[in-house]
């Protein structure tokens, strides 16, 4: 049996709860996009943890931790999540990584800061781009590269005298030094050096032996490159679609798609952002939900939801149900709202624009629903909801035309509402 945790928003939809929570069951969990960009909140056995790279597999003894091809793996941060999780467990979790993954370098962080994009899209600065810049253009350096220090050393070599022609001004990049780079990646390497190889065939293998594998997806569906609210996006793929090249399986036979949506919705970074709230509301959702970045700490921007975006998402992950995290965020809030169309000029649309120009020109068109006052932290089943919350997420169902199979109340793993996938 397959599972994929998908992203349905703008990221930070509450992914790293539930991939924890479901991968006590998996024999594997398989990381398929990003890099240390992403920051998955976690509480494991009373402790809270913010992971970026490891998959939530790490935290359990019998569950094999994959990074795919299409990943972006820094290894300074992988170590130090490896150290501090194996602290916490008492062992060594297993962590595989793919050949074909690239190696995020200090390079690309410097490229990234030279270059402006974190001012001018609000990246999370972690050499994201650059590094899935260098992978198109032939000059990456990838793990499986860690295992011919050689073939290592060339390629650094190589990559360095074209950074050094193309920015002779710039200080940090002419004191960059090849052995400094190789011995600095073999060092961080060397405890996972016997763990890097063909993760497509051990990936392939434990799905035809119908082990119980875990997707882990990253980011969210409007960050997508090709399919998100571009040019501000991340730079791989983040939709189930990008699944299957980034593993290497073509159509893997995956059963359950679950997409991660918020009770409302946030963003952090520049873009286009139809429900956002500039006021009282926005901040209380901010203050309510800890809406602060893992990776950066920076405050995200916070919204209702946004059902038009939601509906897209669902379509573009072909997501079988849903999981709707944070629910308790919007006890005593009041009147709740929901976007439900936009209205761009002057015309109403219920199709999500592919342009995030467009998206700029949308205003929302909302519903209201009566909110609620309780409390539902200790809430375990639906039918123990206030029938405004219940209503409320049945409106969520029926907009995104899948069932809600989960449906979280807190940061806790038993703060959680599991109907089945
Ligand atoms: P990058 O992925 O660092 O290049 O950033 C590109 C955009 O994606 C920026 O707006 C980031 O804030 C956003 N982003 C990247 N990763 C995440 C994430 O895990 N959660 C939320 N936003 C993210």
């Amino acid at each position: 049996m397959a599972t994929a945790v998908l992203g349905l928003q703008w990221g930070d939809e509450g992914k790293g709860k539930i991939t924890h929570l479901l991968a006590r069951d998996a024999d594997m969990v398989v990381r398929f996009n990003g890099g240390p960009n992403a920051g998955h909140t976690v509480i494991d056995r009373g402790k809270k943890f913010g992971t970026h790279l490891i998959p939530a597999g790490a935290f359990y003894s019998d569950t094999e931790s994959v990074l795919a091809g299409g990943t972006v793996i820094d290894l300074s941060v992988l170590r130090e999540e490896i150290d501090v999780i194996a602290a916490h467990v008492g062992e060594w979790p297993s962590v595989f990584v793919a050949e074909n993954a690239h190696l995020i370098l200090p390079y690309h962080r410097l490229l990234e800061e030279l270059e402006g994009s974190g001012s001018r899209f609000g990246t999370t600065r972690r050499g994201i781009g650059p590094t899935y810049r260098d992978k198109a253009m032939h000059i990456g350096v990838r793990a499986g590269d860690l295992l011919r220090p050689d073939v290592l050393r060339t390629r650094l070599q190589w990559r360095v005298n074209l950074l050094k022609r193309s920015w002779p001004d710039a200080e940090e990049i002419q004191a960059i030094e090849v052995e400094g780079l190789v011995n600095e990646a073999m060092d961080r390497a060397e405890p996972i050096l016997g763990s890097i190889g063909d993760a497509a065939t051990r990936i392939g293998e434990a799905l035809d032996r119908g082990k119980n594998v875990l997707f882990e997806g990253a980011q969210g569906a409007l960050l997508d490159v090709d399919h998100g609210t571009y040019p501000y996006v991340t730079s791989s793929p983040t939709t189930f679609a990008g699944l299957g090249q980034s593993i290497g399986i073509p159509c893997p036979d995956v059963e359950h798609r679950l997409g991660i949506a918020k009770a409302y919705t946030t963003r952090v970074g520049a873009g286009p952002f139809p429900t956002e709230l500039c006021d009282d509301t926005g901040e209380r959702l901010q203050r309510a939900g800890g809406e602060f970045g893992v990776t950066t700490g920076r405050p995200r921007r916070c919204g209702w939801l946004d059902g038009v975006a939601l509906r897209y998402a669902v379509r573009l992950n072909g997501a079988t149900s849903l999981a709707l995290t944070k629910l308790d965020v919007l006890s005593g809030i009041g009147t709740v709202r929901v976007c439900v169309a936009y209205d761009c000029d002057g015309r109403t649309r219920t199709s999500f624009p592919l342009s995030g120009d467009v998206l700029e020109c949308c205003r929302p068109v909302y519903e209201e629903m009566d909110g609620w006052d309780e409390s539902i932290d200790a809430v375990t089943c639906l039918e123990e909801l206030p029938s405004q919350a219940r209503a409320y997420v049945e409106r969520v169902e029926s907009i995104a035309g899948i069932p809600a199979s989960i449906v979280s109340t807190g940061p806790a793993p038993e703060q959680t509402i599991v109907r089945g996938l």
